[in-house]
Order: C-alpha cells, then sequence, then structure tokens
C-alpha cells in the first residue's frame, strides 16, 4: 500500500517548475521538456498537457500506466468526446491487455486482467457512469468489491455521478478539455 509517502506534501521538481516558468512562452521548449521529463503521478502533484490527436492521448495513457500502484482510482472529467476512453486504451494497452477496450456506456462497467511484469496489479475496472440513475445500480453490480481494493486499478468517467462511492478514497484526477477538432488540453492533479 501507498502509505505515509502518498500523504506527504511533494514539492514540484525543478524541472517542472522550469517548465511552468517557460511554458507559456515557448511551447516548442515546452513540448521537448516533456518528452524528456519522466512523468510520474506520484512526483508531479500537477501536470497539464495539450495533445493534438488520437494517438498523442493515448500515449499519455501509456505513460501514466507505468507509474500506477496497486489500488488506484483514477477519476475522468470531461464532456463527451473529449477523449477519456481513448486516454483508457493507450493505458490499458500498456498493461499488457490485448482485449479491445470498449466504453462501458451501457455495462456500467467492464473488468480486464492485466499482464504486465508489475505482480502487484491484476484487475483493471473501467467504469463509466454517462446512463447510470443512482450510485446502487453501481453497487449492485459489485463496483464497491473493486474501488481502491489491493491489485486494482480503477478507471471512472464521469465520476462526479458517484461522489458517495469515492468520497472517502484517495483519487488521482483528470480533466480533458476539448480545444479544438484534435486538440485537448489534459490536466493531472493529485
Ligand atoms: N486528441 C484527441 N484525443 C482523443 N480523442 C480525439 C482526439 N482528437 C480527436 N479525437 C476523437 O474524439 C473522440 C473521443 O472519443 P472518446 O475517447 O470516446 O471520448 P469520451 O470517452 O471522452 O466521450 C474519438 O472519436 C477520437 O477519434
Ligand atoms: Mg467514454
Amino acid at each position: 500500500m501507498r502509505g505515509g509517502a502518498f500523504s506527504r506534501p511533494l514539492s514540484v521538481p525543478p524541472g517542472m517548475r522550469l517548465h511552468r516558468a517557460l511554458s507559456l512562452k515557448n511551447v516548442a521548449y515546452r513540448d521537448f521538456l516533456f518528452a524528456f521529463l519522466p512523468f510520474s503521478v506520484y512526483t508531479c502533484p500537477y501536470m497539464e498537457q495539450i495533445v493534438q490527436n488520437e494517438n498523442e492521448t493515448k500515449d499519455l495513457g501509456q505513460t501514466i500506466s507505468t507509474s500506477l500502484q496497486d489500488g488506484d482510482i483514477l477519476c475522468l472529467y470531461g464532456d463527451l468526446g473529449a477523449g477519456k476512453t481513448t486516454f483508457v486504451k493507450g493505458l490499458a494497452k500498456s498493461l499488457g491487455i490485448t482485449e479491445e477496450i470498449l466504453s462501458p456506456t451501457f455495462t456500467l462497467m467492464n473488468i480486464y486482467n492485466i499482464k504486465t511484469s508489475k505482480p502487484e496489479l491484476r484487475t483493471l475496472v473501467h467504469i463509466d457512469t454517462y446512463r447510470l440513475k443512482t450510485e446502487n445500480d453501481l453497487k449492485e453490480i459489485g463496483a464497491e468489491d473493486y474501488l481502491g481494493q489491493p491489485g486494482v486499478v480503477t478507471i471512472i468517467e464521469w465520476p462526479e455521478k458517484i461522489m458517495g462511492l469515492i468520497e472517502n478514497k484517495k483519487v488521482i484526477k483528470i480533466y480533458f478539455e476539448h480545444l479544438s477538432n484534435h486538440e485537448r488540453k489534459i490536466t493531472i492533479e493529485r
């Protein structure tokens, strides 16, 4: 389990401070820096990236997957078509999941076996509450057995609808903003 290390306030690494200072003025420099900064949701409490296409969103999912820990819950915020499921596809592929990732809009929850070399990560749970009527519907299909549990990584699209289920749990928040046709701003906070 993550224990005290996770709750300890973390300072922004020097590389990220430099990045912030430069990012508003020099987009090319920002992109260069991101390509070479090892990103971890555990070392950076805040991170923002502009992606230009679907593949870059998948790549970010893949990057995040490398620093996931046992019991993590990722909450994905953003409008329809913002890229949440696309992000999950990249993340899942990187976890060795070969099944096609389909949005659980109707099933509410899809479950996959993780096949990476990290033995502590066993199950990926993908929840989409877009069509959910009440939290109880999700409880009835056993979501509470997975949320934050050992061996499980849970990703929730539209977490706003199930705040009661996650209010006492530590979550990583990821915001997707639609900037233009293919451009998205993705912000990660923990
Ligand atoms: N940069 C981008 N990132 C993610 N998806 C993009 C991007 N540019 C265009 N798209 C398109 O937008 C749609 C995103 O769909 P999806 O990931 O299902 O969104 P959501 O799950 O947020 O509703 C897809 O059709 C995808 O091809
Ligand atoms: Mg979706």
